[in-house]
């Protein structure tokens, strides 16, 4: 082999989903979400095995310095812990506190027209933060992994793109700071997104993506080149036209913790390519209405409320499938209460609603018993009727010159703030006789990394 050292990973390596003592059969990864436990993916033993960090007090409460200092409150997700782990977020905000800038960046894989509640989660996240922070967010649409995933054509890949841009911008973002892409219309246009594709596909190994994403040898070439897609927006220089060929604005990715696989692969390359690791702010599942045990799946109508569901099938779904930790008739369940843990009806109201007080109200009652099953479903349907009511009108007010125009790269009036640099002067520098091989062992995590020198 030519060149300097490489990073390799042994055969004999752990892969994200594997099953040992300290976790067994929780599996989680960009495809699936699958807990034996009714309580669903235990997320402390995630985030050891992931090698991420809690987010804990210390990190709350700098969010809330910053929120006040803005007028603002935290958001009921972060303040609630549904964002429960991160990776550099405390230097993102280390970042903001001294007014330097940094970028947000996260996706969606567009398969059906219809996104389900749990799809809101990071997007809902991401306005906030984009409000709380006034940074610019890029939005990244993966319609060509659809195409290599899915039994569909490009034109449909491309079309639901459009589509699921609408339910994104319902979010309301801000259109002067949001650029919003489908990789099969960008990447052809952007030298610079390529390049940056090409630069990690040469660091990543077959092996790595073995072991890091599960592929095998019946896996087409898309599928294990694909990776340093959803990586190249983590580099600033992806987006020329708004950050103006600056290399070296961080970027911080709210996702659910399911899309982390890709993000330890971009941290693993980044210091090689000599540019900031992304920082990463993970969330927990929306569980689908059956339970905590399983991922909600835009095929299985009954498994979520999707943002297109009339107010008349969210009342019918909720009422019909959302699992209860009730009791089996109403005198035992006034006299033993009910579990909040595995219903999924309170853990919906642990996302939606927004009232402190309320919702803790509403644990105690069913607890005790004091609140049925009936009683917590109806405040539940009103709630979502009203948020996916609302989703719904913004929606319908998205026209095709509203999505052109968040898909547009001539608008960016920020990238004044991003005045060229002299040359190479934005590039980390590369320090002499740094062990790289330390980088890629902490970011795979468990992963058994060995390094070959040639
Ligand atoms: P996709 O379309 O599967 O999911 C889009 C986003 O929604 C999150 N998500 C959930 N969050 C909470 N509860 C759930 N039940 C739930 N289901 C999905 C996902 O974590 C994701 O954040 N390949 C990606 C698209 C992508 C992307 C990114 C995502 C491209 N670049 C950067 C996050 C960050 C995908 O197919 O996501």
């Amino acid at each position: 082999m030519s060149g300097g050292p490489t990073v390799q990973i042994t055969d004999s390596m752990d892969t994200v989903n594997e099953v040992n003592d300290e976790n067994v059969e929780d599996i989680v990864d960009p495809w699936t979400v699958q807990s034996s436990n009714a309580k669903g993916v235990d997320y402390d033993k995630l985030i050891k095995r992931f090698g991420s960090s809690k987010i804990d007090e210390s990190l709350l409460n700098r969010f809330e310095k910053i929120a006040a200092s803005r007028g603002q409150k935290v958001h009921p997700f972060i303040k609630r812990g549904l964002f429960f782990s991160h990776r550099d977020l405390d230097h993102i905000l280390s970042l903001h506190e001294q007014g330097k800038h940094f970028y947000l960046y996260t996706g969606r894989g567009p398969s059906s027209a219809a996104m389900h509640m749990g799809h809101l989660i990071p997007f809902m996240t991401t306005r906030y933060l984009q409000k709380l922070f006034d940074v610019p967010v890029v939005i990244q649409l993966t319609d060509d992994e659809k195409f290599l995933w899915k039994d569909l054509q490009l034109e449909e890949c491309f079309g639901l793109s459009r589509e699921n841009t609408k339910d994104i911008i319902a979010c309301g973002f801000d259109p002067e700071k949001t650029f919003i892409f489908s990789d099969l219309s960008y990447i052809g246009s952007c030298k610079e997104f390529y390049w940056n594709m090409k630069r990690i596909e040469k660091l990543v190994t077959f092996n790595q993506v073995k072991g890091i994403f599960g592929f095998g040898d019946s896996d087409c070439i898309g599928k294990i080149s694909f990776p340093a897609i959803q990586a190249a927006p983590s580099f600033s220089s992806s987006f020329p036209h708004i950050f103006n060929g600056r290399t070296n604005i961080p970027c911080l990715i709210p996702c659910a913790i399911d899309q982390d696989p890709y993000f330890r692969m971009t941290r693993d390359v980044a210091p090689r390519l000599h540019l900031s690791k992304p920082a990463l702010m993970h969330s927990v599942f929306f569980p689908a209405l059956q339970g905590a045990q399983t991922k909600m799946s835009a095929s299985d109508p009954t498994s979520s409320v999707f943002l297109t569901d009339t107010l008349a099938q969210i009342k019918k779904k909720i009422n019909k499938y959302a699992f209860s930790g009730g009791r089996d008739t109403i005198e035992e369940h006034r006299k033993y209460g009910g579990d909040c843990e595995v219903d999924v009806s309170f853990q919906y109201l642990q996302f939606f609603l927004d009232d402190d007080d309320e919702l803790e109200q509403i644990r105690k009652d069913y607890s005790s018993g004091a609140l049925l099953t009936g009683e917590l479903k109806q405040k539940l349907i009103k709630i979502l009727q009203e948020l996916v009511g609302h989703h719904q009108a913004e929606r319908a007010k998205v026209t095709e010159e509203v999505i052109n125009y968040f898909w547009r790269t001539d608008k960016y009036a920020c990238s004044e703030k991003y005045p060229p640099l002299p040359k190479g002067s934005d590039k980390k520098k590369k320090k002499k006789g740094t062990p790289k091989m330390k980088e890629a062992t902490d970011e795979i995590g468990n992963l058994k990394v060995t390094r070959e020198t040639t």
